[in-house]
Parts: C-alpha cells; sequence; structure tokens
C-alpha cells in the first residue's frame, strides 16, 4: 500500500494547500443513541445563495461518517479566536468532548456551541465521494452569527488571528 502519509509529494501538496487561509468549525450532530458528537473541520465554505448550500467534506475513514451520512440535521460552529482550545478538543479522539461545554439545541436537538462567532444549522441536500474524503452539501435552515466575535483563523498549519 501507498505510504502517503510520508510521501514528499503529498507533504508538499498539502503545504501548498495550507497556504489558503480558512476559518475553523466545529460540526456537530446527534448520534444514533441520541448522544451528542461533533468534529473539527476547517473544510466549510459557501456554496449557492438560493438554496442557501454550504459544502464542508469529512475524512472517509472517520468512525463519524455514517452519523453524519445519516443524520437528518447538523450544525455548523464558526469559532471565535477565543476558542482554539475548543478547536483542540474537536480534533482528538478519546474523551468526552462535550463535557462541560455550554450549547444550546436547534432542529432535532443539535448541538449549537456557546460563544461562537456563528452557526449554520444544515440537512442533507447531498453528498459525494471525494477521494478519500466524503463531500457533504448541506441546505441551511437555520442560521445566527455574534458580530462582535472575531473569528479563528487556521493557514499554515497553524492557528492565526485577524490583524487589528
Ligand atoms: C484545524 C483543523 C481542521 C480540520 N479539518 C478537517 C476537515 O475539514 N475534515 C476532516 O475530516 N477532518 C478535519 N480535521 C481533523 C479532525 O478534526 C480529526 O480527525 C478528529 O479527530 C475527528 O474526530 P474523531 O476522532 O472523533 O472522529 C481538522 C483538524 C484541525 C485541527
Amino acid at each position: 500500500m501507498t505510504d502517503y502519509k510520508n510521501d514528499p509529494d503529498v507533504r508538499a501538496f498539502r503545504d501548498t494547500l495550507g497556504m489558503f487561509p480558512t476559518g475553523v468549525t466545529v460540526i456537530t450532530a446527534r448520534g444514533p443513541g441520541g448522544e451528542p458528537v461533533g468534529l473539527t473541520v476547517s473544510s466549510f465554505n459557501s456554496v449557492s445563495l438560493a438554496p442557501p448550500l454550504v459544502v464542508w467534506s469529512l475524512s472517509g475513514h472517520l468512525p463519524s461518517v455514517p452519523i453524519f451520512e445519516t443524520a437528518a440535521v447538523y450544525a455548523i460552529n464558526v469559532l471565535a479566536e477565543d476558542q482554539q482550545d475548543i478547536s483542540q478538543r474537536f480534533a482528538s479522539r478519546g474523551e468526552d468532548k462535550f463535557a462541560g461545554l455550554a450549547f444550546t439545541e436547534g432542529e432535532g436537538g443539535v448541538p449549537i456551541l456557546a460563544g461562537c462567532c456563528a452557526s449554520f444549522q444544515c440537512r442533507q441536500f447531498a453528498r459525494h465521494p471525494g477521494g478519500d474524503h466524503v463531500v457533504f452539501i448541506g441546505e441551511v435552515l437555520a442560521f445566527e452569527r455574534d458580530a462582535a466575535k472575531r473569528p479563528l483563523l487556521f493557514q499554515g498549519g497553524a492557528y492565526r488571528r485577524l490583524a487589528d
């Protein structure tokens, strides 16, 4: 099997993609037993205004793939610059990611994290295979923002902040 991780071409490709700065989101849903699930995602972007569509992609080997594939509703929480610890928490395995975390509930009980810049509640619009990822297109059912907050950024493999 090809060792993609240590392939210098793959490394160069990743590093080159990393020149594109993004925000950082945590995408949340309810699992089959009603438990809250979520993971850190920077592949979020806008697609369409009418209908209102957004896109993100999920690594196909992650255990949460079937959860997001079957979730009626999921939420995209756009992290604020003081939420780097939440990004780290939702990018790691093996702990209760929601322990001690404040959140409200949206459509179908989907977790909406407190203190974020913005959130979008989405229902499944389309999914496409995308190589080693699954591409999700969500139709936005509801959205909100806190214009006083500044977003957390990610670029070149590191967290960044907006300059004043
Ligand atoms: C800044 C940042 C952005 C990320 N973006 C994505 C992404 O767009 N898609 C993805 O599948 N994983 C992404 N990840 C990795 C997942 O958050 C990570 O694999 C996480 O452990 C998945 O949760 P799980 O282990 O509970 O399945 C990102 C991680 C970080 C730190």
